[in-house]
């Protein structure tokens, strides 16, 4: 009767244990590979499960954006874009005539968007690139938005992540990140910072000046508008992705069209790495 009993706690203690590594905290502590399995497991039905809105979006996400740019068509990054919510939702809107590359480590993820946005990057608006957060193909301070939405927690060392955001923003762009909040937030120990600590964070450390935090973005989340210190021109829209996109393997700016294949190819003229483009239209870096 005893050992039952124990045996029934253990397999009670274990799953809950294994329900807060794989559910609550998405298996942000079980390494990167294993939160990026967890999405493209999940990538099909997270649209479904988040259910956002878009008059929603288009007022409390794009437009604090768009009210802060000096251009209509500036050049962003949205990182950890996920399945485009963001690209989809800048494009909806009336006065956004730029460009926006898009990043993910989720290939499912990414697929979803690229069926949702086929149009757009048919005619070159956005660009989708199956990349790590942590390093990310473009030169410093070459894009005049960047955008990381309801991801940072899930990053395995969120300074890293943090430092190329703001290595690419060009000075004086704006940087559009979310920081977790709500009760959840005590159950991912070491991973999620309370708003006060986030916004010194960003203030101290990086350099940046915050312009607007919406504390209601949503239940758990607030979102935060940065300003990275200094002065440049805007960036805005560029002719083709490859001019700006730098080698994921050597770093140099180099990349050149290639002929011969059946996909969209470019070589970096530096190491010889290819990169190519699928035929759902995903850019695979080929790392
Ligand atoms: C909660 S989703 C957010 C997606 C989107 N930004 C949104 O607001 O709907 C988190 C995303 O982060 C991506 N992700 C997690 N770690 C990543 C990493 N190290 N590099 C790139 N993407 C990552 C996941 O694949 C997933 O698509």
């Amino acid at each position: 009767m005893n050992t039952i009993f124990l045996i029934g706690i253990a397999i009670f203690i274990v799953s809950i244990l294994l329900w807060w590594l794989i559910v609550t905290t998405e298996g942000v502590y079980l390494g990167r590979n294993v939160v990026i399995w967890l999405y493209d497991f999940y990538a099909q039905r997270y649209d479904t499960i988040k259910n956002t809105q878009l008059d929603y979006e288009l007022a409390f996400t794009a437009q604090p954006i768009i009210d802060r740019l000096p251009i209509a068509d500036p050049l962003v990054l949205d990182v950890a874009s996920g399945t485009g919510r963001l690209p989809e939702v800048l494009l909806r809107h009336d006065e956004f005539a730029g460009q926006i590359i898009a990043v993910d480590l989720s290939r499912a993820m990414l697929i979803v968007a690229a069926q949702k946005l086929k149009s757009a990057m048919e005619q070159g608006h956005v660009y989708l690139l199956n990349s790590p957060a942590e390093k990310i193909p473009l030169p410093d301070n070459s894009v005049d938005v960047v955008t990381c939405l309801e991801a940072l927690e899930f990053m395995m060392n969120d300074r890293v992540v943090l430092s190329e955001l703001v290595r690419v923003l060009r000075p004086n762009g704006l940087l559009v990140i979310t920081n977790r909040q709500g009760r959840d937030r005590y159950l991912m120990l070491g991973k999620v910072r309370s708003h006060a600590q986030f916004r010194q964070l960003l203030e101290k450390e990086f350099d940046l000046k915050i312009e607007h935090v919406n504390s209601s973005w949503s239940d758990i989340y607030a979102l935060f508008i940065a300003r990275k210190n200094g002065i440049s021109d805007p960036i805005g829209t560029k002719e083709a992705l490859w001019h700006i996109l730098r080698c994921p393997k050597c770093e140099a700016n180099a990349l050149q069209p290639k002929s011969g294949y059946a996909i969209p190819t470019w070589e970096c003229k530096h190491c010889g790495h290819l990169i190519q483009q699928a035929f759902d239209g995903i850019i695979d870096l080929g790392l």
